[in-house]
């Protein structure tokens, strides 16, 4: 099969794959840049656990295809999102608010939250209620976690 050569930002870190046409971008992340992040729940476009951010905005890694990334796109994933070894706060929220069972979700989950709330850090209940249901968790209810974006977007916790 053709493969297509495509070039984009990774965690800030240009690459540059031939890819299969039909490989999308949750494979390539997953496959062959190891990062394991972005989960496989539905691979249909439905739960969000695959979400990665694309040029900032929460993106369903399992239905983009990797060949149809620009030069210049820029992804994000979970393992892109701590400073070194300092947690973004968002990250810290779902720790400290007992958001976190299984996990499966979280990655998802967190990147949902990081994008709404770099858009708009102080969301109301109604919009943080909004942006979260594009992502499914099977372990829990919803409470916790959208009490930890709350509790970011009014500062309980330290965004130093
Ligand atoms: S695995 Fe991508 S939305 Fe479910
Ligand atoms: S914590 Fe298990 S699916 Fe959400």
């Amino acid at each position: 099969m053709d493969r297509l050569k495509v070039k984009f930002v990774v965690n800030g870190q240009p690459v540059d794959l031939n890819v299969k046409p039909s490989e999308t971008l949750l494979e390539t992340l997953r496959d062959r840049l190891e990062l394991t992040g972005a989960k496989e729940g539905c691979g249909l476009g439905a739960c969000g656990s695959c979400t990665v951010l694309l040029n900032g905005l929460p993106t369903r890694s399992c239905i983009v295809l990797t060949a149809e990334l620009d030069d210049g796109d820029e992804v994000r994933t979970i393992e892109g999102l701590a400073d070194g070894t300092k947690l973004d706060p968002i990250q810290e929220s779902f720790m400290e608010n007992g958001a976190i069972q299984c996990g499966f979700c979280t990655p998802g989950m967190v990147l949902t939250a990081k994008s709404l709330l770099d858009r708009n850090p102080k969301p109301s209940k109604e919009e943080i209620i909004r942006s979260m249901s594009s992502n499914l968790c099977r372990c829990t209810g919803y409470k916790k976690i959208l009490e930890s974006v709350e509790a970011v977007s009014s500062s309980k916790v330290s965004k130093s």
